[in-house]
C-alpha cells in the first residue's frame, strides 16, 4: 500500500492518514510532523525550517526531499506508506518519482482530499494537537474525552504555533500556488482519486478504506 494524501490545510491529510496507517499497518510518514519534531528538538533541521513554517510558507525542496528518501528507504517502509504533506511542488513530485524508481515500487494512489476554502477555516479554530504523541483533535468534530488532554498519551493539548488566522490564510495561497498543480500532475499518470472531505471524519475514512 503505497499512497500519497493530499488536500489543502486541514482537508484532514493528517486524521485520515493515521487511521489509514493504522487500518492497513504502514507507516505514516508527515513531512509536517517531522518538521515540528526538528523545531522542537532545536536540531539544524529545525532551525533552518523554523521560520518559513511560521510564515506559512513551504521549506526549500532540497531540505525536504532528502529527508523523504531517507525515510522511504527505512525498513518499516517497505511493505508501504502513506505519505501526509509531500510531494508538495512539482519538483517534489519530480524527486519522489525518482527515489520510487530507485526503490523499484510505484505509488498505488494519489488521495487528494477536496474541502471547501470556508470550511477549512474554521477548521483551524477549533484543532487541538498533542506535541507529545502528534494525535489531532477538534473541540467540536473529534473532541477528545477530557477537555485539553490527549485520549492516547494524557498530554497536554495546544493549538499548533502556525494555526492564527493570518498564517492560515498565507498557507492556503500557498497551496493553491504551489501544491495545486500536483492535481494535474497525477490526473496525467492516471493516479488521482479525488474525495469529498466535508463530511464527517468516519465517512470519509471508510469512502478511501473501500477504493484501497
Ligand atoms: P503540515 O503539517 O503538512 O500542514 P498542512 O498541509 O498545512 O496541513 P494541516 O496539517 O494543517 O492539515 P491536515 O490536512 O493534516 O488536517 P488535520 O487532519 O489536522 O505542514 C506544516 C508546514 O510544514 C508547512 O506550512 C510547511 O512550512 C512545512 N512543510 C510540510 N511539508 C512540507 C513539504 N513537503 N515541503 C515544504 N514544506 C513543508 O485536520 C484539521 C482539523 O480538522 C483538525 O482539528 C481535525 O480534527 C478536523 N477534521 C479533520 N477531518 C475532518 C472532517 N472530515 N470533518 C470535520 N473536522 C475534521
Ligand atoms: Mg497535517
Amino acid at each position: 500500500m503505497r499512497i500519497v494524501l493530499m488536500g489543502p490545510p486541514g482537508a484532514g491529510k493528517g486524521t485520515q492518514a493515521k487511521k489509514l496507517a493504522e487500518a492497513f499497518s504502514v507507516p505514516q510518514i508527515a513531512t509536517g510532523d517531522i518538521l515540528r519534531a526538528a523545531v522542537q528538538q532545536g536540531t539544524p533541521l529545525g532551525k533552518k525550517a523554523k521560520e518559513y513554517m511560521e510564515q506559512g510558507l513551504l521549506v526549500p525542496d532540497e531540505v525536504i526531499t532528502g529527508i523523504v528518501r531517507e525515510r522511504l528507504k527505512a525498513n518499516d517502509a517497505e511493505k508501504g506508506f502513506i505519505l501526509d504533506g509531500f510531494p508538495r511542488t512539482i519538483p517534489q513530485a519530480e524527486s519522489l518519482d525518482k527515489i520510487l524508481e530507485e526503490m523499484g515500487v510505484k505509488l498505488d494512489a494519489v488521495i487528494n482530499i477536496v474541502v471547501p476554502r470556508d470550511e477549512l477555516i474554521q477548521r483551524f479554530t477549533g484543532r487541538r494537537v498533542c506535541p507529545n504523541c502528534g494525535a489531532t483533535y477538534h473541540v467540536k468534530h473529534n473532541p477528545p474525552k477530557q477537555e485539553g488532554i490527549c485520549d492516547k498519551c494524557g498530554g497536554q493539548l495546544i493549538v499548533r504555533a502556525d494555526d492564527d488566522i493570518k498564517t492560515v490564510e498565507k498557507r492556503i495561497d500557498v497551496y493553491e500556488r504551489e501544491t495545486k498543480p500536483l492535481i494535474d500532475y497525477y490526473k496525467d499518470k492516471e493516479l488521482l482519486v479525488n474525495i469529498d472531505g466535508n463530511r464527517p471524519i468516519e465517512e470519509v475514512f471508510e469512502e478511501i478504506k473501500g477504493l484501497l
